[in-house]
């Protein structure tokens, strides 16, 4: 087969792929310069739909309706518009050895990709429980979600298993908004997770109570503080039960792990310098390797705010990183430079009727704020985080669009505290002021 030639290869075709093609088009490319390989069939979408109006029996979302860069009120990039742009799409085309020493890429069928700049945007994988040796978890109508086609087999599952019941191995976001999506499902849901209270890596105690409670009304059971250790399936290998650590067993006609992500690093073990376990990069996200660029999921780069290195898993930081390393590419063909990346980290989900945001960083002494009952009719109630007398983090469940901004200008601006009881008083109001 012969090899192919780019100037420019993004090797993922996923969210961070998407935004970095327009801004590659942004910047005047020129036809036939650039190629997207990706193993997914489909050109690059939002990812975060797939865990939520993906799953909806109402109001469903499918593509080509949540192609990126829909999702940060962009124009939407179908597949036409890569062809007019001269963009080769390389779908269905998994890259299974990346040689960065002689620029060279090769597929699962042969085929050569050869590059002279290349950006890394492999996103995540997830972790399986036959990784921690959980017996029976290769039963069939055990999901895991990070692509469509594996939301695709969920919505399936979901129609043949009609009003069923399910299980949820993990509390964080894939086992918090797929608990709300099967249930909207009308499937009887449990989840089950090893921490003391859900979203253990961000939320508080007072923030999980509200959320936990609120589930429960909606009818979800948790189980909190064990774990799925094994699956009893039946003659067709489907899965029937779960038995738990704790020697409880649950029947699930459909079980849905969200035990977390791995940074999709292995193709470049040995070969470029890594850093808490995702690829090394500098604020233009250039890695240890000349001409070799790391975005999105993959990249550990340097959170200018905290003077830190830090690896980011949402899509906020997929698009901008994406976006500064294309800028810091033509910048620097250009002779020009361009100003380091300075990212204020911002996460949110949306379950139910629930919509939270957060922006900062999540460490030190914690003021809750608002009203956290899960019975109000409109629920607004978040969280300050204060480090060294400085308010250095907010979450807002509920928030409008302005107050979503004042939080994020506090977690920007980092004002002082001056009382944690005043703070709690103020609650939002304090936000508003700065
Ligand atoms: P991304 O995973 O988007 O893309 C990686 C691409 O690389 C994929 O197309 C993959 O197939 C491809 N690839 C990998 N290895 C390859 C190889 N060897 N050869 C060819 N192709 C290869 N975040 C958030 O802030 N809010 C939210 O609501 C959500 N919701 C959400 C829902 C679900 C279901 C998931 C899985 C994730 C989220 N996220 C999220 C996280 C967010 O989607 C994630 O951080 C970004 O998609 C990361 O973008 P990347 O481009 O780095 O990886
Ligand atoms: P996560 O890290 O958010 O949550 C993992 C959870 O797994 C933990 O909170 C814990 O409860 C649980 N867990 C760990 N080991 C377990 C075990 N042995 N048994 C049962 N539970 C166990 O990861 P996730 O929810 O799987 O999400 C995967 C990726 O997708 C992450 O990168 C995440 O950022 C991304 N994502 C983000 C969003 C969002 O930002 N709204 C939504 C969906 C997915």
């Amino acid at each position: 087969m012969a090899d192919k030639a780019f100037k420019y290869v993004i090797l993922g075709g996923g969210v961070a792929a998407g935004y970095a093609a327009r801004e590659f088009a942004n910047q005047g490319v020129n036809l036939g310069e650039l190629a997207i390989i990706s193993k997914e069939t489909v050109a690059p979408y939002e990812r975060p739909a797939l865990s939520k109006a993906y799953l909806f029996p109402e109001g469903t979302a499918r593509l080509p309706g949540f192609h990126v860069c829909v999702g940060s009120g962009g124009e939407r990039l179908l597949p036409e518009w890569y062809t007019e742009k001269g963009i080769s799409l390389i779908l269905n085309t998994e890259v299974v050895k990346a040689d960065l020493a002689s620029k060279t890429l090769i597929s699962a069928t042969g085929e050569t990709f050869k590059y002279q700049i290349l950006i890394i945007a492999t996103g995540s994988t997830v972790i399986r429980l036959s990784d921690f040796g959980v017996k029976g978890a290769d039963a069939t109508n055990i999901f895991y979600l990070r692509e469509i086609d594996d939301a695709d087999k969920l919505v399936e599952a979901i129609k043949a298993k009609k009003n069923g019941k399910a299980l949820v191995v993990g509390g964080g976001y894939i086992g918090l908004e797929l608990s709300a999506a099967l249930k909207i499902n009308n499937i009887d849901v449990s989840m089950v997770y090893p921490e003391p209270w859900c979203m253990p890596r961000l939320f508080t105690a007072d923030l999980a109570s509200f959320y936990e409670s609120y589930y429960a009304n909606k009818g979800i059971k948790i189980i909190k503080g064990t774990v799925a250790t094994g699956f009893g399936t039946n003659e067709d290998m489907e899965v029937m039960d779960v038995k738990l650590k704790d020697g409880r067993v649950m029947e699930a006609d459909i079980v849905v792990v969200g035990v977390g992500g791995r940074p999709m690093t292995k193709l470049f073990k040995g070969q470029i310098e890594e850093e808490k376990g995702g690829i090394k990069t500098d604020g233009f996200f250039k890695t240890s390797v000349p001409d070799v660029y790391a975005v999105g999921d993959v990249a550990t780069f340097p959170m200018k705010l905290y003077d830190e290195m830090r690896r980011v898993e949402h899509v906020d930081h997929a698009r901008k990183s994406a976006e500064q390393a294309v800028k810091a590419i033509f910048a620097r063909e250009q002779g020009n430079s361009i100003d380091e990346y300075d990212y204020l980290p911002y996460f949110y989900s949306r379950a139910f009727d629930l919509s939270w945001q957060f922006y900062g960083d999540n460490v030190g002494e914690t003021v809750f704020f608002g009203d956290g009952s899960p019975t109000s009719p409109n629920h607004k109630f978040g969280s300050y985080w204060i480090k060294d007398g400085k308010v250095v983090g907010a979450f807002l469940e509920g928030g409008t669009p302005e107050e979503n901004k004042a939080i994020a200008k506090v977690a920007r601006v980092q004002p002082p505290a001056l009382s944690l009881d005043l703070l709690a008083t103020e609650g939002l109001t304090f936000a508003c002021k700065i």
